[in-house]
């Protein structure tokens, strides 16, 4: 199959949605990372984009609406408290997992009861939901296990010739994908993957935010996954990647004696001063490090990296979701210093 690339226009976008609507696979725009869009209501659509991404099947889609209104149309109940961080978070990057009634099929959920719901703000992606006339099942619009696509050329590295077409809407505003929360009660919310809606966000809106604790480590034999995706490698280059825990000195001693062929650093904006060793920068601060984070990866595979110490980034707002981002890239290797 040919691949078309949509620029961003009104007429290239109606062709996407209008794609969407017939039920084909088609690679979109959000501020969070390019998804692999399709009609979430469409088991035959559905099934064509876990064929495209090589996705295990009992791992959700996240499904996407135009607006928060909507999601009574798709869920078999809606707390109080959904609404009132729909007030605050949408739209924008935060997905709710609540539970799913009959219109969401099995498949899209992967086998659960519950559907991950998201309104994205990106105003092409909300145009393409809204012309579709279908809520939009988008996973990451990667090959299952390796770094998400923050821009349209990665979709098209991964995705040429497996889907009907990749709209080009610019380059991802977050660069880290949307924080999943479940909801517990009236008043907290569990985090079950870390992104821009910080936990500092989340109790502005809640009492009590809890931090899963899978999101910091590998989850134990036999442990159960609150979310599916914990259990499954992520976010994966080819090239060996290793985290290091420890201030600009120890991280520079460590290369000196680790350094060899193929060995690269990824570092902060402000590390490379005096920085004698091969190394890419990935920002000055955990915003630009969630922004940058994926396309470094892609780009360290690029050039043929085949071992990446990356300087660990800070665990506090955004920083949570990139080091979560990093851990799993890094197979939970981290070396503390
Ligand atoms: O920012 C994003 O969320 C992007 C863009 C395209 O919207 N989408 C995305 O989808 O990252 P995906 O499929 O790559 O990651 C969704 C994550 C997976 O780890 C999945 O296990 C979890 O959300 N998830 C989805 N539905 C869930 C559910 N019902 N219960 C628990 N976890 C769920
Ligand atoms: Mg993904």
């Amino acid at each position: 199959m040919e691949t078309i690339l949509f620029r961003d226009t009104a007429e290239d976008i109606s062709a996407a949605a209008e794609l969407i609507k017939n039920g084909e696979v088609v690679g979109i725009p959000t501020e969070t990372v390019y998804g692999l869009g399709a009609d979430a209501c469409n088991e035959k659509a559905v099934k064509a984009v876990f064929a495209a991404k090589g996705r295990p099947a009992d791992n959700p889609l996240i499904v996407h609406i135009a607006d928060f209104s909507q999601a009574s149309l798709y869920t078999a109940s809606v707390p109080a408290l959904a609404y009132k961080l729909a007030e605050r978070f949408c739209p924008g990057p935060l997905t709710m997992v609540l539970p799913k009634n009959e219109k969401i099929p099995m498949i899209t959920s992967g086998g659960l009861d519950t559907v991950g719901i998201r309104v994205p703000s990106h105003p092409v992606m909300h145009s393409i939901i809204e012309r579709s006339g279908c809520p939009i099942a988008a996973p990451s619009a990667n090959i299952s296990g390796l770094p998400s696509p923050t821009c349209a050329e990665h979709v098209m590295e991964d995705m040429n010739g497996r889907i009907a077409a990749v709209l080009d809407g610019g380059k991802s505003e977050f660069g880290v994908e949307s924080t999943v929360i479940s909801l517990d009660g009236d008043e907290s919310v569990r985090i079950l993957r870390p992104g821009a809606v910080t936990k500092e966000m989340l109790l502005e809106v809640c009492r009590n935010v809890i931090i899963d604790p899978a999101i910091l480590r590998e989850l134990k034999d036999g442990e159960r996954a609150v979310s599916p995706g914990m259990k499954y490698k992520h976010y994966s280059p080819k090239a060996d990647v290793v985290m290091v825990e420890g201030e600009l000195d120890d991280f520079k001693n460590f290369i000196s004696q680790n350094n060899g062929d193929g060995v690269y650093s990824l570092i902060f904006d402000g590390d490379e001063a005096e920085f004698p060793y091969r190394y890419f920068t990935y920002g000055a601060d955990s915003s630009e490090q969630a922004h940058w984070l994926f396309q470094r990866l892609r780009e360290l595979d690029e050039i043929g990296a085949e071992k990446v110490y990356v300087r660990a980034p800070l665990k506090d707002g955004i920083g949570l979701a990139v080091y979560n981002r990093l851990i799993r890239a890094a197979g939970f290797e981290v070396i503390r210093i």
